[in-house]
């Protein structure tokens, strides 16, 4: 059975450099693991979309609870689903635009057709805030 995790953290002015060695490892790790997922970070807080079996999706929040990078993990949503949102992203890095005012509109043609309302609608409220 597939399981969604949606959750929040910390972390101030992390360099793109550090975001990108974020990426990096979830596209070393994440296919051998099942998981596929999205990314934001906002600059102040990351926002990530897991999704896999279970037993994988915990294994991940060990590490990723452990990562210094971040702090303050606020867990949003776990669900279990049907089928994957984002099957084709190992772990795809969502890019909030700098205009308030385009936010929404990039981010809707960006979050894949099949989100979850509910989570939908956290990714955009959090991608419009600061
Ligand atoms: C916000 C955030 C999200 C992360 N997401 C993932 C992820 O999806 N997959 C992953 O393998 N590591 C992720 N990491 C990194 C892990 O905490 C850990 O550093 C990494 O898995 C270690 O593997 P590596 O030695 O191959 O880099 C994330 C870290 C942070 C701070």
């Amino acid at each position: 059975m597939l399981s969604q995790y949606l959750y929040i953290s910390t972390a101030p002015s992390l360099s793109r450099e550090e975001v990108d060695s974020i990426l990096a490892s979830s596209a070393r790790n994440n296919p051998a693991n099942g998981i596929t997922g999205l990314l934001l970070y906002n600059g102040r807080n990351f926002l990530q979309l897991l999704e896999g079996e279970e037993a994988d999706l915990v294994g991940l929040m060990v590490r990723i609870t452990h990562d210094p990078r971040h702090t303050g993990i606020s867990m949003l949503e776990q669900r279990k689903v049907n089928e994957r949102s984002c099957p084709d992203w190992a772990m795809k890095r969502v890019l909030i635009a700098e205009s308030v005012e385009k936010r929404r509109e990039i981010l809707e043609a960006e979050l894949p057709k099949g989100l979850d309302d509910q989570i939908r609608k956290i990714i955009m409220n959090f991608a419009v805030l600061n």
